[in-house]
């Protein structure tokens, strides 16, 4: 059995295999996170972009734990820069860790570090451990070859930003759950700032009554799959 604990925002730690892989790890400063960054450890960590609110506490805890760093290019490179073991990979390559495959994929959004750098583009990430396959979006707005995503991986999980303002709101994200056609979805990025206040029970009802499944994950609730 392999979980996912739901940190907030858009932070998640899988644990699969006995590898603990966390995504997006920002924990400090997000007024719902459910634990310390220091009480997280990880063998990998994948961030989807640079922007403070996911590259989070990326350095604490890989520098603590020993992760390695899993992004595209630009940013696997700051993050190396900054003394962390990085992996690189850009859009569209996927590559075999020991825990299970990552494949990054468009999102359309930006992605600068905190001292306003520019990172690459941003990313959103296919994770395929075992016979599951789980779609982080990251942030991005609505796309149409989501369908293609779809159409090419059978997504078991999709987790999708709600909050609008900075991302897809819920109804672009409702328009995503048909073009993914995943057999889950979990709504994230919501709530954390005043901008991004978005109703993940009204989101998970609206896809209830298309006929798919979707479900809200607590902070710091962990879903077994
Ligand atoms: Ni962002
Ligand atoms: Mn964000």
């Amino acid at each position: 059995m392999s979980k996912l604990t739901y940190f907030g925002h858009s932070a998640f730690m899988i644990e699969h295999n006995n590898y603990k892989i966390l995504i997006d790890p920002f924990i400090t400063g997000n007024p719902f996170a459910p634990i310390k960054a220091e009480e997280l450890a990880a063998d990998f960590i994948i961030l989807s972009h640079a922007h403070g609110d996911h590259y989070g506490d990326t350095e604490n805890i890989a520098k603590r734990s020993s992760a390695t760093v899993i992004a595209v290019n630009e940013l696997a490179n700051y993050a190396a820069s900054k003394g962390l073991k990085a992996h690189n990979m850009h859009i569209g390559g996927s590559y075999e860790f020991p825990f299970g495959k990552v494949k990054f994929t468009i999102a359309h959004h930006g992605s600068s570090s905190n001292e306003g750098e520019y990172m690459g583009e941003p990313a959103g990430i296919l994770l395929f451990l075992d016979d599951k396959v789980i779609y982080h979006a990251g942030d991005t707005g609505l796309f149409s070859d989501m369908k293609l995503i779809g159409e090419l991986h059978k997504i078991n999980i999709a987790l999708l930003p709600i909050g609008d303002n900075f991302t897809m709101g819920i109804n672009d994200a409702l328009k995503a759950v048909e073009l993914l056609n995943p057999e889950l979805t979990i709504p994230m990025h919501y709530n954390t700032f005043p901008v991004i206040k978005a109703d993940p029970d009204k989101f998970v009802e609206m896809v209830l009554k298309t006929g798919k499944n979707a479900k809200k994950l607590n902070f710091g609730e962990t879903f077994e799959f």
